[in-house]
């Protein structure tokens, strides 16, 4: 082996572990070159690359899988509907919800230049998703007469930008001290042999630890605490790329809190068994779950129940609520054991000397992951229309396209339901979320014979 001066003890154990070719560059870099790539490699915890390279091939144990989980539907005005309406307004009120979007994915399928989040979704203002998710907080912050924080959580590839975005806009109404903006961990990805691989001649190739390093951040950032000390009780937690997302929904609050549960998710029907998205489980010891659609063998995504409907019926939309103390409970020793999931992914690395794409594996956390660990958790139906509109690539499913189309057909329907005529030239409604976060909320108007009309 080579003698690396200084620096021996480190790269012998890295040689020793089958990952000497990190160091095939090594005299072509200057002192201040291996100082970064040598305090980069210190970081490299060995059990845990052990444990992603033991991931990759490996497949879900499906006995695990026995039960779709309950759930619980108060869709109609019903008594238990209303009762819990005015739990979760009056729980509002009173200061104890925080909201927290989850921002630190890579959005690659998108191919925005930039956050997701800056993304414009608005079809006819242009607003961003930020600034949608921002003015509904402004809105139930006036409605419930209550200051609500605001989590975003970031990742290294696009924190600053984030950052800059919220600040250069006045963070769209929020207050500086309503807005915690903190970073999440990162991950290792490997080659297709389980080897460490570079994103550049000094820095390791990494990616988000996921969505499930939502909770470790949280904690390790110190917002966790800080939401707590201001009276905070429960978070809720959503995508940043869902403009239809209800960010405080009462109703299901209110359910939350009446179950008494550490954590509560929002439920859709699946619209068919391919239907890419999570399904809830209940496992044997009576807990609750999420199977991510590329873990449930095909057998069980296509059971049915006597009346033709699909066993596993209920599809996560990742809207979920956690108790405060909860996450501060499977925090407590600092981070939380939630198991890494891996994907087969496409890696822009540096190799032998040049920049080159290779296939390789990611690892992320899932945060439907910590449902199992409440000792109460409740999935509660909600209506897809209202509240899921998905913006994962440009066109097609779940898409640009099809998620304005969606809120489109949404905010038409809150002007029916008003009693608001719609004059036939009109094609896409949209609705600012100061004016209306709901039907309800929206005053008698009327609206002009346009093809696209903006309320503000
Ligand atoms: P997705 O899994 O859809 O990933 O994230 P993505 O990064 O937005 O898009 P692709 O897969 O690269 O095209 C779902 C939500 O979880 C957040 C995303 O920002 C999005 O709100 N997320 C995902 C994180 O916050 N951190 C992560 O590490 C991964």
């Amino acid at each position: 082996m080579e003698t690396f001066y200084g620096y021996d003890d480190l790269i012998k154990q890295f040689f020793a572990r089958g990952q000497g070719h990190l160091f095939q560059h090594w005299n072509t870099l200057s002192e201040d070159e291996r100082n970064s790539l040598f305090k980069e490699l210190k970081s490299v915890d060995f059990s845990l690359l052990a444990t992603l390279q033991s991931l990759i091939g490996t497949r879900y144990p499906e006995h695990e899988i026995l039960e779709p989980a309950p759930y619980i539907s108060l869709t109609a005005r019903t008594d238990e509907y209303i009762e819990a309406l005015s739990i979760g307004e009056a729980y509002i009120r009173k200061g104890k919800v925080a909201v927290f979007v989850v921002a630190g994915g890579q959005g690659s399928r998108l191919g925005f230049e930039g956050p997701k989040g800056c993304f414009p979704i608005g079809e006819v203002s242009g607003k961003s998703l930020f600034q949608i998710h921002a003015e509904k907080i402004v809105k139930y912050a006036r409605k419930y007469e209550v200051s609500i924080p605001w989590l975003i959580m970031t990742s290294d590839a696009n924190h600053t930008a984030t950052s800059e975005f919220l600040h250069n806009h006045r963070n769209f109404g929020i207050s500086d001290n309503d807005l915690y903006i903190f970073s999440q961990g990162m991950v290792s990805s490997l080659d297709m042999e389980g080897k460490l691989v570079l994103e550049n001649p000094t820095k390791l190739f990494k990616n988000p630890d996921g969505h499930g390093g939502s909770l470790t951040a949280l904690k390790s950032s110190g917002v966790l605490a800080e939401l707590m000390g201001r009276g905070i009780e429960t978070i809720s937690y959503f995508q940043v790329d869902n403009p239809l997302v209800k960010i405080i929904d009462p109703v299901f609050i209110g359910a939350h809190i009446i179950h008494n549960a550490e954590v509560s998710s929002k439920g859709i029907p699946k619209t068919g068994p391919d239907e890419k998205i999570g399904v809830f489980v209940r496992y044997p010891d009576g807990r609750m779950g999420v199977v991510e659609y590329s873990d449930l063998p095909e057998k069980q995504a296509k059971e049915t129940g006597s009346d033709g409907t699909l066993k596993f019926l209920m599809g996560s939309p990742a809207i979920h609520l956690f108790q405060c103390a909860f996450i501060e409970e499977i925090t407590s020793g600092g981070s939380i054991n939630l198991p890494f999931h891996v994907a087969k992914k496409k890696l822009k690395v540096w190799q032998k000397g040049v920049f080159s794409e290779i296939e390789g594996f990611k690892f992320e956390k899932f945060v439907f992951d910590a449902l199992p660990l409440a000792k109460k958790s409740i999935v509660f139906e909600m209506n897809r229309q209202e509240e899921f509109a998905p913006v994962k690539n440009l066109t097609g499913i779940d898409s640009v396209e099809s998620a304005r189309k969606l809120m489109s057909n949404l905010y038409k329907e809150w002007l029916r339901n008003k009693g608001i005529e719609i004059p036939p030239a009109v094609a896409v409604v949209e609705i600012s979320p100061l004016l209306a976060v709901e039907s309800d909320d929206l005053p008698a108007i009327v609206l002009p014979n346009e093809k696209k009309v903006y309320l503000t």
